[in-house]
């Protein structure tokens, strides 16, 4: 085993964070927590993973839900997309694959919603195949221990190849999930994107980046997060994603009710003024993605969630 993995399974040893989904490795939590994961912070993934499993406690009873109901369960995690696809998901793996979920990322990322990181990480957490999962944290911690380098961004084809088969060198025999785990919670809790504890980490001597940053601060490359397509509310860059979530908010209370665009529009932004192409762009797009319907009617609309 190399420094580096030697040296992120000793700290997690004694560091390891107790989160829910790491009690029982079942595939079907690894799956609803890792989609969870992808874009939602852990604090509220935790609020939600329990009550997202009461309400389903099998990949069947999934599969077999309605759309409104996996919509409304998933109610408070943002990007409604997901569940929309977490649902096919499960419809698609009773049907071709008797209800159990596989084991490979090959097999995995052919299923819906399922990219790259989803196919590594379910592989990785419920199989304990050494499949690399790289996300932003992985991708972060690599590229400083191993580079020098402060990138959390995707590289270009050839560089995400080189990071993936370090990775996956990386891996120790038969230690894939702890592995992960570990370096999910190093880069939260060391490793930090914009906070790096990089006096007192524990890999300090043979980590690249670590010395460069003890030197000087100021100088070093900041990730510069870009900017989410979206509008101004009260002078601050909201994204689009915070929007549409509002409206599917909005239908999920008054489903049928008729409303004029601009009534909407009021009801979701705060400073609402003349933005009503905006919202309509916006409507259309959460019909494309099958997540609501709605119907025009002498200048009134009416929005249902799609079912
Ligand atoms: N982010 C994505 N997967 C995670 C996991 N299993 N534990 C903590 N954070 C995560």
């Amino acid at each position: 085993m190399n420094t580096f993995s030697h040296g992120i399974l000793e700290w997690y040893n004694n560091n390891k964070r107790d989160l829910p989904w790491r009690t029982d490795n079942s595939p079907y939590r690894v799956l609803i927590s890792e989609i969870m994961l992808q874009q939602t912070q852990v604090p509220r993934v935790i609020e939600k993973f329990h009550e997202f499993l009461m309400l389903f406690p099998t990949l069947r009873n999934l599969a077999n839900a309605s759309k409104a109901d996996v919509i409304k369960a998933w109610s408070g995690l943002g990007y409604n997309r997901r569940a929309l696809l977490l649902h096919k998901f499960a419809q698609v793996v009773v049907e071709k694959h008797d209800a159990i979920i596989p084991s490979t990322p090959e097999e995995l990322i052919e299923l819906p919603g399922i990219g790259p990181y989803a196919a590594g990480s379910i592989a990785s957490f419920a199989f304990n195949l050494p499949a690399p999962a790289i996300d932003v944290n992985v991708r972060r911690i690599f590229h400083r221990y191993f580079d020098g380098k402060d990138q959390g961004k995707l590289g270009s084809k050839e560089e995400e190849r080189v990071l993936f088969s370090v990775v996956k060198d990386s891996i120790p025999d038969n230690k894939s999930c702890d592995f992960h785990n570990a370096l999910m919670d190093f880069g939260s809790l060391v490793c930090k994107r914009n906070t790096p504890l990089c006096t007192g980490c524990p890999l300090f001597s043979s980590c690249k980046f670590g010395p460069l940053y003890d030197q000087d601060k100021a100088t070093l490359h900041k990730v510069i997060k870009a900017k989410e397509k979206g509008v101004t509310e009260l002078g601050r860059h909201v994204p689009n994603r915070i929007f549409r979530g509002r409206i599917v908010e909005w239908v999920r209370k008054n489903e049928n009710v008729e409303i004029s665009v601009t009534d909407l529009g009021s009801q979701i932004k705060k400073d609402f003024n003349k933005e009503e192409e905006w919202l309509l762009m916006l409507i259309t797009k959460l019909q494309q993605d099958h997540l609501l319907t709605f119907a025009e009617k002498n200048g009134s609309i009416k929005l249902e969630i799609a079912k």
